[in-house]
């Protein structure tokens, strides 16, 4: 068998749910070593994504969207995801996920509706946080989180999935 005790031991926490209350840092502390360890050893990226966009998914609360656009032909292509069926193609520099991709900066969008250009795949999304995924210094994808809550994502948000962002680049 092709997949480790490491991440058959991190399937096993179904019930994984770190303390959204304890500092931002340590909570995508925590998050990020999960997200390593339920995709060591598979060489599948999306079989991984998949699985890091329902651990994402989990452990943050307050979210209407989380999940992965790849980088395909020179645009985003949508990819494993939680939340509703969202627009496919997003072509760079469109919207607060082809801006992230373009400029290789995240995003951090308290109120969507001021964001010139934001694609609107659910109503219900009010702030968005949009990270860049690099491997060698490209952009290979980027994650995306919606919140139904205005200014749902702070600095902590971004540093955090900045951080778990980079741990995984190398398992997508
Ligand atoms: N709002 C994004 C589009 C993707 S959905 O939020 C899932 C954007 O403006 O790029």
């Amino acid at each position: 068998m092709r997949q480790s005790r490491k991440a058959l031991d991190a399937l096993a926490m179904f019930d994984f749910q770190p303390d959204p209350a304890q500092p931002k840092a340590d909570f995508y502390r925590e998050v990020t070593q999960a997200a390593v360890a339920l995709t060591e050893g598979e060489p599948d990226g999306v079989a991984n994504m998949a699985n890091i966009a329902a651990l994402l998914w989990q452990a943050m609360p307050d979210l209407n969207w989380a999940g992965f656009y790849r980088m395909v032909d020179g645009g985003l292509l949508l990819g494993p995801f939680v939340g509703r069926p969202a627009c496919i193609r997003i072509p760079l520099g469109q919207g607060v996920c082809g801006t992230a991709a373009q400029s290789g900066e995240s995003q951090c969008v308290a109120d969507v509706h001021a964001f010139p250009g934001h694609i609107a795949c659910d109503a219900a999304s009010r702030s968005e946080l949009v990270v860049p995924v690099k491997r060698g210094g490209e952009v290979i994808a980027v994650l995306d989180f919606d919140s139904p809550s205005p200014a749902r994502f702070d600095e902590g948000d971004q540093a955090g999935i900045e951080a778990l962002a980079e741990a995984i680049a190398a398992r997508i």
